[in-house]
């Protein structure tokens, strides 16, 4: 098992990374101090691994509020459902609330638990490669309204992550590459021997070798504490999180969320905004072929489906990360390096929606 921390004064906390730490019940004991406690899942999640954490749970007395699966049960009336779930079990203000399961019941449970009694403690026991190398960690949380993603939430630390490698087996092939296009990205934010890891290593991170997933969350979950312990609410430094992002979201957003996963918009997004850095002349053209090249061998699409101009450049406007009208765009000067910028001509943003 490997222990890294996320380092925010009173806020700090543990993510404990390896294969079957899930299954550790010293772990939860360390976190938890009371005896009744919540755990929120998925029914997918629920089928195949709720008995066995109930059983490593079973010092507690635990109480299971199991969600629908899906994106489209991340809004408020969820939100309602698990509050009322939790005052009805008589959770209280000392006990803790688990989320089991990918980014939608972390992001649910977590904002959940951000504001059930005022802020409650919960723990992230992420089931998926996004949520583990990214959604996860640090304290995002938040559902969708009708006008957009995320738009209600707060950042509200977990007390710890356990990042256990054995979930990873029972993804689907499109849900472990998009993870994988999160991975990735940090590599192309802030890690060039990490990228050039990642090319090497391709087929063993596709057969999910245990040893080599380990390696591949703890790098990513480095770098994600390291941005977060210095600007926890984006002021800065952690908008890099979001490169290839608002490229991304739009195609999401364009396409009905219906067409791409959210890891194989952001891919694309990645090589719209590595395509905009080259026509800069800040990236080189061998860089952006390695980019491509990396995103297609883990079966990522790397291709801007035919969008209508306009539309995309108003649904960038939109993103949560504008500025007084401005597009704030994540761009990389090379492989491991990444500026954020509203400074590049408006004719370049535009060729690179075009191309
Ligand atoms: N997923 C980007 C962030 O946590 O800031």
């Amino acid at each position: 098992m490997r222990t890294l921390k996320v380092n925010l004064e009173d806020r700090s906390y543990p993510i404990y990374i390896g294969s079957d730490v899930s299954l550790d019940n010293e772990l939860y004991s360390k976190h938890i101090s009371s005896k009744k406690i919540a755990l929120i899942t998925n029914e997918q999640i629920a089928d195949l691994y709720l008995s066995e954490i109930s059983q490593t749970l079973n010092a507690f007395d635990l109480k299971t509020l199991v969600l629908p699966e899906g994106e489209t049960e991340k809004n408020l009336e969820t939100v309602g459902k698990a509050v009322e779930f939790l005052s009805d079990n008589g959770i209280d203000r000392d006990s803790s609330i688990i989320a089991f399961g990918g980014g939608v019941v972390g992001d649910i449970t977590g904002f959940v638990a951000s504001s059930y009694m005022r802020g409650i403690k919960f723990l992230q026991v992420p089931t998926t490669l996004l949520a583990q190398v990214d959604s996860s960690v640090g304290g995002k949380t938040g559902v969708n309204i009708n006008t957009g993603k995320n738009l209600i939430g707060s950042f509200y630390q977990p007390s710890a992550v356990i990042a256990d490698t054995r979930y990873l087996n029972s993804l689907e092939p499109n849900r472990l590459s998009e993870g994988l296009a999160e991975v990735i990205k940090y590599g192309l934010i802030r890690d060039e021997d990490f990228f050039k890891w990642l090319s090497k290593n391709t087929n063993r991170i596709l057969a999910l070798e245990p040893e080599i997933m380990t390696h591949l969350i703890e790098r990513c979950c480095q770098i994600k504490a390291e941005i977060v312990s210095e600007d926890e609410r984006e002021g800065s430094i952690r908008a890099i999180l979001n490169y290839g992002h608002t490229f991304g979201h739009a195609i999401e957003s364009l396409t009905d969320y219906s067409v791409y996963t959210h890891g194989e918009a952001v891919s694309i997004g990645m090589v719209m905004a590595a395509s905009m850095a080259e026509r800069m002349g800040m990236l080189s053209q061998d860089d952006k072929t390695d980019i491509t090249r990396l995103l297609e061998s883990v079966n990522l699409p790397t291709k801007k489906p035919d969008l209508n101009s306009n539309d995309f450049l108003e649904s960038m406007k939109r993103d949560k990360k504008v500025q007084d009208g401005e597009i704030r765009l994540i761009l990389l000067e090379s492989i491991g390096r990444a500026i954020i910028s509203n400074n590049y001509p408006n004719e370049i943003l535009m060729e690179t929606i075009l191309e």
